[in-house]
Protein backbone atom coordinates (compact mmCIF):
# COMPACT_ATOMS: atom_id res chain seq x y z
CA UNK A 1 0.00 0.00 0.00
CA UNK A 2 1.52 3.26 -1.24
CA UNK A 3 1.02 6.39 1.34
CA UNK A 4 0.76 9.55 -0.50
CA UNK A 5 2.33 12.65 1.95
CA UNK A 6 2.03 15.68 0.48
CA UNK A 7 3.42 18.72 2.32
CA UNK A 8 0.99 20.91 3.84
CA UNK A 9 1.53 24.65 4.73
CA UNK A 10 -1.18 26.51 6.94
CA UNK A 11 -1.93 30.65 6.69
CA UNK A 12 -3.73 31.35 9.84
CA UNK A 13 -4.20 29.72 12.96
CA UNK A 14 -7.20 30.58 14.59
CA UNK A 15 -10.67 29.28 14.20
CA UNK A 16 -10.39 27.64 10.57
CA UNK A 17 -6.79 27.06 11.27
CA UNK A 18 -7.80 24.20 13.89
CA UNK A 19 -11.20 22.65 11.99
CA UNK A 20 -8.82 22.09 8.80
CA UNK A 21 -5.59 21.17 10.83
CA UNK A 22 -8.05 18.47 12.37
CA UNK A 23 -9.27 16.99 9.24
CA UNK A 24 -5.85 16.42 7.62
CA UNK A 25 -4.71 14.26 11.00
CA UNK A 26 -8.28 12.90 10.74
CA UNK A 27 -8.23 11.61 6.88
CA UNK A 28 -5.11 9.24 6.71
CA UNK A 29 -6.93 7.55 9.49
CA UNK A 30 -10.37 7.81 8.27
CA UNK A 31 -10.69 7.92 4.21
CA UNK A 32 -9.66 5.37 1.37
CA UNK A 33 -8.36 3.33 0.52
CA UNK A 34 -5.29 4.40 -0.27
CA UNK A 35 -4.62 6.43 2.85
CA UNK A 36 -3.22 9.83 2.48
CA UNK A 37 -1.38 10.94 5.56
CA UNK A 38 -0.42 14.82 4.67
CA UNK A 39 2.95 16.14 6.24
CA UNK A 40 2.02 18.73 8.18
CA UNK A 41 5.09 21.17 7.11
CA UNK A 42 4.50 25.00 8.25
CA UNK A 43 1.60 26.94 9.85
CA UNK A 44 1.79 30.66 9.56
CA UNK A 45 0.66 33.44 11.82
CA UNK A 46 0.81 36.80 13.82
CA UNK A 47 1.20 35.86 17.30
CA UNK A 48 4.47 34.00 18.13
CA UNK A 49 2.94 31.99 21.38
CA UNK A 50 -0.05 31.24 19.81
CA UNK A 51 1.54 30.00 16.38
CA UNK A 52 3.97 28.04 18.54
CA UNK A 53 1.41 26.44 20.50
CA UNK A 54 -0.67 25.42 17.67
CA UNK A 55 2.35 24.20 15.92
CA UNK A 56 2.79 21.14 19.17
CA UNK A 57 -0.56 20.63 19.35
CA UNK A 58 -1.25 20.01 15.78
CA UNK A 59 2.42 18.60 14.73
CA UNK A 60 3.18 21.25 12.21
CA UNK A 61 6.90 20.81 11.53
CA UNK A 62 7.51 24.96 11.78
CA UNK A 63 5.41 27.60 12.49
CA UNK A 64 6.39 30.81 10.50
CA UNK A 65 4.95 34.45 10.74
CA UNK A 66 4.27 35.21 7.18
CA UNK A 67 2.70 33.53 4.51
CA UNK A 68 5.57 34.35 2.28
CA UNK A 69 7.74 32.01 4.07
CA UNK A 70 5.47 29.38 3.90
CA UNK A 71 4.95 29.93 0.12
CA UNK A 72 8.53 29.73 -0.31
CA UNK A 73 9.02 26.77 1.99
CA UNK A 74 10.34 23.92 -1.16
CA UNK A 75 8.57 21.18 1.66
CA UNK A 76 5.51 22.80 1.16
CA UNK A 77 3.01 21.56 -1.93
CA UNK A 78 -0.05 22.45 -0.83
CA UNK A 79 -0.91 25.77 0.66
CA UNK A 80 -4.67 26.39 2.78
CA UNK A 81 -5.52 29.87 3.11
CA UNK A 82 -7.18 30.10 6.12
CA UNK A 83 -6.67 33.72 6.71
CA UNK A 84 -9.42 36.50 6.59
CA UNK A 85 -10.66 37.48 3.09
CA UNK A 86 -8.66 40.66 2.26
CA UNK A 87 -5.53 38.43 2.74
CA UNK A 88 -6.77 35.90 0.36
CA UNK A 89 -5.60 36.81 -2.93
CA UNK A 90 -2.59 38.12 -2.58
CA UNK A 91 -1.03 34.52 -0.91
CA UNK A 92 -2.82 32.27 -3.26
CA UNK A 93 -1.86 34.06 -6.02
CA UNK A 94 1.52 33.89 -5.04
CA UNK A 95 1.35 30.46 -4.00
CA UNK A 96 -0.21 29.57 -7.42
CA UNK A 97 2.57 31.38 -9.27
CA UNK A 98 5.05 29.09 -7.57
CA UNK A 99 3.74 25.88 -8.50
CA UNK A 100 1.48 25.05 -5.28
CA UNK A 101 -1.50 23.36 -4.94
CA UNK A 102 -4.18 26.02 -3.56
CA UNK A 103 -7.18 25.79 -1.45
CA UNK A 104 -8.89 28.99 -0.07
CA UNK A 105 -11.38 29.38 2.65
CA UNK A 106 -14.75 31.61 1.30
CA UNK A 107 -15.77 34.13 -0.04
CA UNK A 108 -12.94 33.64 -2.26
CA UNK A 109 -12.13 37.26 -2.61
CA UNK A 110 -13.30 40.59 -1.00
CA UNK A 111 -15.48 40.86 -4.27
CA UNK A 112 -15.76 38.99 -7.66
CA UNK A 113 -12.76 41.02 -9.47
CA UNK A 114 -10.53 39.45 -7.26
CA UNK A 115 -11.68 36.07 -7.08
CA UNK A 116 -11.24 36.69 -11.21
CA UNK A 117 -7.98 37.42 -10.97
CA UNK A 118 -6.90 34.19 -8.48
CA UNK A 119 -8.91 32.19 -10.99
CA UNK A 120 -7.09 33.03 -13.31
CA UNK A 121 -3.41 32.58 -11.18
CA UNK A 122 -3.99 29.43 -10.55
CA UNK A 123 -5.66 27.87 -14.32
CA UNK A 124 -2.66 29.81 -16.05
CA UNK A 125 -0.04 27.29 -13.10
CA UNK A 126 -2.17 24.57 -14.09
CA UNK A 127 -2.37 23.91 -10.02
CA UNK A 128 -5.18 22.11 -8.33
CA UNK A 129 -7.89 25.03 -6.90
CA UNK A 130 -10.65 24.41 -4.25
CA UNK A 131 -12.68 27.24 -2.38
CA UNK A 132 -13.78 25.59 1.08
CA UNK A 133 -17.92 25.52 0.51
CA UNK A 134 -17.52 23.07 3.06
CA UNK A 135 -21.15 22.18 3.35
CA UNK A 136 -21.39 20.36 0.04
CA UNK A 137 -19.09 17.78 2.06
CA UNK A 138 -21.99 17.25 4.63
CA UNK A 139 -23.03 13.66 3.73
CA UNK A 140 -26.66 14.36 3.53
CA UNK A 141 -25.96 16.94 1.02
CA UNK A 142 -24.29 14.96 -1.37
CA UNK A 143 -27.43 12.41 -0.99
CA UNK A 144 -29.56 15.39 -1.82
CA UNK A 145 -27.43 16.43 -5.10
CA UNK A 146 -27.34 12.72 -6.14
CA UNK A 147 -31.16 12.36 -5.52
CA UNK A 148 -31.90 15.14 -7.79
CA UNK A 149 -29.45 14.64 -10.39
CA UNK A 150 -31.24 11.44 -10.81
CA UNK A 151 -34.49 12.89 -11.36
CA UNK A 152 -36.03 11.89 -8.05
CA UNK A 153 -37.50 15.17 -7.54
CA UNK A 154 -38.74 15.62 -11.31
CA UNK A 155 -38.44 18.93 -12.48
CA UNK A 156 -37.26 21.66 -9.69
CA UNK A 157 -39.47 24.13 -9.15
CA UNK A 158 -37.84 26.06 -5.87
CA UNK A 159 -34.56 26.26 -3.56
CA UNK A 160 -35.07 27.93 -0.23
CA UNK A 161 -32.08 28.74 1.76
CA UNK A 162 -31.67 30.37 5.13
CA UNK A 163 -28.07 31.01 7.16
CA UNK A 164 -28.71 32.59 10.89
CA UNK A 165 -26.39 33.93 13.24
CA UNK A 166 -27.14 36.02 15.94
CA UNK A 167 -24.03 37.14 17.42
CA UNK A 168 -24.34 40.23 14.92
CA UNK A 169 -26.41 41.86 17.90
CA UNK A 170 -23.66 41.72 20.75
CA UNK A 171 -22.39 44.47 21.65
CA UNK A 172 -19.04 42.76 22.96
CA UNK A 173 -18.01 41.05 19.44
CA UNK A 174 -17.17 45.08 17.67
CA UNK A 175 -14.02 45.00 16.46
CA UNK A 176 -13.45 42.08 14.81
CA UNK A 177 -12.27 41.78 11.38
CA UNK A 178 -16.04 40.31 10.26
CA UNK A 179 -17.32 43.54 10.88
CA UNK A 180 -14.61 45.68 8.68
CA UNK A 181 -15.16 46.30 4.98
CA UNK A 182 -11.96 46.41 4.17
CA UNK A 183 -11.12 43.39 5.56
CA UNK A 184 -14.51 41.54 5.20
CA UNK A 185 -15.49 42.13 1.84
CA UNK A 186 -19.40 41.69 3.39
CA UNK A 187 -21.34 40.79 5.92
CA UNK A 188 -23.85 37.92 6.32
CA UNK A 189 -24.02 37.91 2.50
CA UNK A 190 -20.11 37.54 1.87
CA UNK A 191 -19.57 35.38 5.07
CA UNK A 192 -22.91 33.72 5.62
CA UNK A 193 -25.08 33.87 2.02
CA UNK A 194 -22.01 32.94 0.03
CA UNK A 195 -22.27 29.29 1.40
CA UNK A 196 -26.46 29.16 0.58
CA UNK A 197 -25.58 30.55 -2.96
CA UNK A 198 -23.32 27.98 -3.33
CA UNK A 199 -25.34 25.49 -2.12
CA UNK A 200 -28.51 26.65 -4.28
CA UNK A 201 -25.77 26.27 -7.48
CA UNK A 202 -24.73 22.86 -6.29
CA UNK A 203 -28.21 21.09 -5.92
CA UNK A 204 -30.39 22.84 -8.36
CA UNK A 205 -28.05 24.95 -10.82
CA UNK A 206 -26.88 28.34 -11.45
CA UNK A 207 -28.77 31.67 -10.27
CA UNK A 208 -29.67 33.51 -13.21
CA UNK A 209 -31.45 37.11 -11.25
CA UNK A 210 -31.66 38.20 -8.42
CA UNK A 211 -33.77 41.07 -6.81
CA UNK A 212 -32.61 41.85 -3.56
CA UNK A 213 -32.58 43.04 -0.16
CA UNK A 214 -29.35 44.41 1.93
CA UNK A 215 -29.87 46.16 5.61
CA UNK A 216 -27.08 46.93 8.29
CA UNK A 217 -28.85 47.62 11.51
CA UNK A 218 -25.91 49.04 13.27
CA UNK A 219 -25.09 52.56 12.34
CA UNK A 220 -21.11 52.70 11.77
CA UNK A 221 -21.06 49.33 10.78
CA UNK A 222 -19.18 49.42 7.32
CA UNK A 223 -20.78 45.98 6.58
CA UNK A 224 -24.24 44.50 6.03
CA UNK A 225 -25.98 42.48 8.81
CA UNK A 226 -28.65 40.63 7.15
CA UNK A 227 -29.24 40.02 2.67
CA UNK A 228 -32.05 38.59 1.60
CA UNK A 229 -33.00 37.54 -1.96
CA UNK A 230 -35.45 36.26 -4.96
CA UNK A 231 -33.90 34.45 -7.11
CA UNK A 232 -34.50 32.87 -10.98
CA UNK A 233 -32.54 30.13 -11.40
CA UNK A 234 -30.71 28.93 -14.95
CA UNK A 235 -33.01 26.15 -15.26
CA UNK A 236 -36.43 27.38 -14.54
CA UNK A 237 -36.74 27.43 -10.50
CA UNK A 238 -37.31 30.03 -8.34
CA UNK A 239 -36.86 30.63 -4.88
CA UNK A 240 -35.02 32.79 -1.65
CA UNK A 241 -31.53 33.02 -0.38
CA UNK A 242 -31.16 34.52 2.75
CA UNK A 243 -28.61 35.32 5.51
CA UNK A 244 -28.58 36.97 8.98
CA UNK A 245 -26.68 37.97 12.01
CA UNK A 246 -29.69 38.51 14.03
CA UNK A 247 -31.62 35.58 13.56
CA UNK A 248 -31.87 36.06 17.50
CA UNK A 249 -31.44 32.25 19.26
CA UNK A 250 -29.66 31.09 16.49
CA UNK A 251 -26.12 30.33 16.71
CA UNK A 252 -25.17 28.67 13.50
CA UNK A 253 -28.30 27.09 11.97
CA UNK A 254 -28.29 26.81 7.92
CA UNK A 255 -31.71 25.21 6.41
CA UNK A 256 -32.59 24.70 2.74
CA UNK A 257 -35.19 23.12 1.03
CA UNK A 258 -35.60 22.01 -2.40
CA UNK A 259 -39.62 21.56 -4.14
CA UNK A 260 -39.77 19.08 -7.59
CA UNK A 261 -42.77 17.96 -9.11
CA UNK A 262 -42.28 14.38 -7.81
CA UNK A 263 -40.65 15.19 -4.09
CA UNK A 264 -38.91 17.39 -1.77
CA UNK A 265 -35.93 17.28 0.51
CA UNK A 266 -35.28 19.77 3.63
CA UNK A 267 -31.96 19.88 5.80
CA UNK A 268 -30.84 21.47 9.24
CA UNK A 269 -27.30 21.58 9.86
CA UNK A 270 -28.49 22.04 13.26
CA UNK A 271 -29.35 18.22 12.70
CA UNK A 272 -26.54 17.30 10.12
CA UNK A 273 -26.69 13.75 9.79
CA UNK A 274 -30.54 14.09 8.53
CA UNK A 275 -32.32 14.69 5.33
CA UNK A 276 -36.00 14.60 4.80
CA UNK A 277 -36.74 13.02 2.21
CA UNK A 278 -41.08 13.78 1.17
CA UNK A 279 -41.31 14.97 4.90
CA UNK A 280 -39.81 11.77 6.47
CA UNK A 281 -36.07 12.13 8.66
CA UNK A 282 -33.50 9.97 7.06
CA UNK A 283 -30.23 9.24 8.79
CA UNK A 284 -27.07 9.72 6.50
CA UNK A 285 -24.09 8.07 6.75
CA UNK A 286 -20.86 8.15 4.53
CA UNK A 287 -19.73 4.97 3.61
CA UNK A 288 -16.34 3.69 5.49
CA UNK A 289 -17.24 5.24 8.67
CA UNK A 290 -19.07 3.75 11.40
CA UNK A 291 -22.26 1.61 11.20
CA UNK A 292 -25.37 3.46 10.21
CA UNK A 293 -27.04 5.67 12.34
CA UNK A 294 -23.51 6.51 14.80
CA UNK A 295 -23.79 9.75 13.11
CA UNK A 296 -20.88 12.25 11.76
CA UNK A 297 -20.56 16.14 12.36
CA UNK A 298 -19.79 19.68 11.64
CA UNK A 299 -16.41 19.12 11.67
CA UNK A 300 -16.08 15.87 9.13
CA UNK A 301 -17.15 18.45 6.64
CA UNK A 302 -13.24 19.47 6.89
CA UNK A 303 -12.61 15.94 6.75
CA UNK A 304 -14.46 14.83 3.18
CA UNK A 305 -13.69 18.06 1.82
CA UNK A 306 -9.87 17.91 2.33
CA UNK A 307 -10.07 14.04 1.04
CA UNK A 308 -11.19 15.28 -1.92
CA UNK A 309 -8.51 18.00 -2.24
CA UNK A 310 -5.99 15.91 -1.84
CA UNK A 311 -7.17 13.20 -3.79
CA UNK A 312 -7.06 15.56 -6.57
CA UNK A 313 -3.56 16.78 -6.05
CA UNK A 314 -2.80 12.90 -6.19
CA UNK A 315 -4.27 12.73 -9.43
CA UNK A 316 -7.04 10.55 -8.18
CA UNK A 317 -10.08 12.35 -9.85
CA UNK A 318 -10.65 16.47 -9.95
CA UNK A 319 -11.91 18.63 -7.42
CA UNK A 320 -15.53 19.31 -8.98
CA UNK A 321 -17.99 18.62 -9.65
CA UNK A 322 -18.54 18.11 -6.01
CA UNK A 323 -15.91 20.07 -4.77
CA UNK A 324 -15.77 23.99 -5.66
CA UNK A 325 -13.65 25.30 -7.46
CA UNK A 326 -12.07 28.57 -7.51
CA UNK A 327 -14.71 29.25 -10.83
CA UNK A 328 -17.54 28.68 -8.08
CA UNK A 329 -15.97 30.51 -5.74
CA UNK A 330 -16.09 33.38 -8.36
CA UNK A 331 -19.53 32.35 -9.48
CA UNK A 332 -20.61 32.88 -5.86
CA UNK A 333 -19.07 36.25 -5.57
CA UNK A 334 -20.33 37.46 -8.65
CA UNK A 335 -23.86 36.12 -7.42
CA UNK A 336 -23.27 38.49 -3.90
CA UNK A 337 -21.86 41.30 -5.78
CA UNK A 338 -25.27 40.96 -7.79
CA UNK A 339 -27.32 41.25 -4.50
CA UNK A 340 -25.77 44.51 -3.12
CA UNK A 341 -26.37 45.89 -6.65
CA UNK A 342 -29.80 44.99 -6.75
CA UNK A 343 -30.07 46.07 -3.10
CA UNK A 344 -28.72 49.33 -3.80
CA UNK A 345 -30.24 50.48 -7.31
CA UNK A 346 -34.05 48.67 -6.26
CA UNK A 347 -33.85 46.19 -9.75
CA UNK A 348 -33.38 42.53 -10.61
CA UNK A 349 -30.15 42.22 -12.17
CA UNK A 350 -29.44 39.53 -14.32
CA UNK A 351 -25.93 37.79 -13.60
CA UNK A 352 -23.51 36.79 -17.16
CA UNK A 353 -24.15 33.13 -18.67
N1 LIG B 1 -16.03 27.20 5.70
C1 LIG B 1 -16.54 27.68 6.82
O1 LIG B 1 -17.55 27.21 7.31
C2 LIG B 1 -15.89 28.87 7.49
C3 LIG B 1 -16.12 29.13 8.84
C4 LIG B 1 -15.46 30.20 9.44
C5 LIG B 1 -14.60 30.98 8.68
N2 LIG B 1 -14.41 30.72 7.37
C6 LIG B 1 -13.49 31.56 6.57
O2 LIG B 1 -12.15 31.28 6.97
C7 LIG B 1 -11.37 32.46 6.92
C8 LIG B 1 -10.75 32.69 8.30
O3 LIG B 1 -11.80 32.82 9.24
P1 LIG B 1 -11.60 32.40 10.79
O4 LIG B 1 -12.94 32.30 11.38
O5 LIG B 1 -10.67 31.24 10.90
O6 LIG B 1 -10.88 33.72 11.32
P2 LIG B 1 -10.11 33.91 12.70
O7 LIG B 1 -10.27 35.34 13.06
O8 LIG B 1 -10.50 32.87 13.68
O9 LIG B 1 -8.60 33.60 12.27
C9 LIG B 1 -7.90 34.44 11.38
C10 LIG B 1 -6.44 34.04 11.29
O10 LIG B 1 -5.78 34.99 10.44
C11 LIG B 1 -4.65 35.55 11.12
N3 LIG B 1 -4.50 36.94 10.69
C12 LIG B 1 -5.41 37.93 10.81
N4 LIG B 1 -4.91 39.08 10.30
C13 LIG B 1 -3.66 38.78 9.84
C14 LIG B 1 -2.64 39.53 9.22
N5 LIG B 1 -2.79 40.84 8.97
N6 LIG B 1 -1.52 38.90 8.87
C15 LIG B 1 -1.35 37.58 9.13
N7 LIG B 1 -2.28 36.82 9.74
C16 LIG B 1 -3.41 37.41 10.08
C17 LIG B 1 -5.00 35.43 12.58
O11 LIG B 1 -3.82 35.46 13.37
C18 LIG B 1 -5.71 34.07 12.61
O12 LIG B 1 -4.75 33.02 12.63
C19 LIG B 1 -12.29 33.57 6.45
O13 LIG B 1 -12.16 33.72 5.06
C20 LIG B 1 -13.69 33.05 6.78
O14 LIG B 1 -14.70 33.58 5.94
C21 LIG B 1 -15.02 29.68 6.77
Amino acid sequence: MTVETPGVGLLGYAFMGRAHAHALITLGHMTGPPPIRPRLVSVAGRDEARRAEFAVRFGFERAVEGWQEVVDDPDVEIVENLLPNNLHAEPVIAAARAGKHVLCEKPLALDAAEARAMLAAAEDAGVVHMCAFNYRFVPAVRRARDMIEAGELGDIHHFRGVYRQSWGADPSREGVWRFDAAQAGGGALGDLATHVIDMSRYLVGDVESVAAEVATFVPGRTVDDAAAAAVRFAGGAVGTIEATRFATGNLNRFTWEVNGSKGSLAFDLERPAELVVGGTRTLVNPDGWWPPGHVLGWEHTFVFELRRFLDAVAGRGSVAPHGATFADGVRASEVADAIVVSAREGRRVSLPA
